[in-house]
């Protein structure tokens, strides 16, 4: 199964790929984890992407592209993959499909998790994650089962995001409504778009998101 999950930022994207991955077997690819990833580990695309994450702008679609492309590439792809976090422009979702069909494959759905602006901000500004595993928290909506140690891993140790200040949560907003949501029309007209209630409590997304993608496999 290949899947892209569409929505602002904050509205639960990684939240479901995670459990995406664990329902379905597949792998879960969330680009802002790899510009994260190479920013901590300090190569040249970090070193590129950095500023431009920090406000809150995107990263040029030829980076992500070939990221993108190395990563699909990868044995374990082969199953199938949910992206998070990618296409974000119209230049990153033609050159996925092209991607694709050099491969003789096609993606079976596209996401979207719609979400109220002001909900946005209240998720963003209490999120926090496993240093350890990338495990997702929320201060109010999902605390640790013990406080202070991963549900996962065990870890003590969490983390917040750079970009998840304020100044910079509204540029990311703008660059979502601007360059990402026109893809929504974009795979609409491709047949595959498919809406999920992201106001919803996250157990009840997930339902949702799995009883749809059993639907459209039918
Ligand atoms: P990225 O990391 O992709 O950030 P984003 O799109 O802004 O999305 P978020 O990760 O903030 O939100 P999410 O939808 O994953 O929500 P989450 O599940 O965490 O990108 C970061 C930056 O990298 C970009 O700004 C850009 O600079 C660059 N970049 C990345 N990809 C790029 C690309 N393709 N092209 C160019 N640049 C790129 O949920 C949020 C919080 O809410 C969590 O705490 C969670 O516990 C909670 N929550 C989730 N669901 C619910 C619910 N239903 N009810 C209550 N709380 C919930
Ligand atoms: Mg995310």
């Amino acid at each position: 199964m290949r899947l892209v999950l569409l929505g602002p930022p904050g509205a639960g994207k990684g939240t479901q790929a995670q459990r995406i991955k664990a329902n379905y077997g597949i792998a879960h690819l969330s680009t802002g984890d790899m510009l994260r990833e190479a920013v901590a580990a300090g190569t040249e695309v970090g070193r590129r992407a950095k500023a431009i994450m920090d406000a809150g702008r995107l990263v040029p679609d030829e980076v992500m592209i070939r990221l993108v492309a190395e990563r699909i590439a990868q044995p374990d792809c082969a199953r199938g993959f949910v992206l998070d976090g990618f296409p974000r422009t119209r230049a990153q979702a033609e050159a996925l499909d092209a991607l694709l069909a050099e491969r003789g494959e096609r993606l079976d759905a596209v996401l979207e998790i719609a979400v109220d602006d002001d909900a946005l901000v209240e998720r963003i500004s209490g999120r926090f994650a496993c240093a350890q595993c990338g495990a997702g928290y929320h201060d109010r909506f999902k605390q640790p089962e013990v406080a202070g140690v991963c549900d996962v891993c065990g870890s003590r140790e969490f983390v917040r995001r750079d970009d998840d200040k304020a100044e910079t949560v509204r540029a990311r907003l703008e660059a979502y409504q601007a360059q990402t949501a026109p893809l929504l029309p974009y795979y609409r007209d491709q047949g595959l778009l498919i809406a999920v209630d992201g106001m919803a409590e996250i157990d009840q997304v997930s339902a949702e998101v799995l009883e749809k993608l059993e639907a459209a496999a039918r």
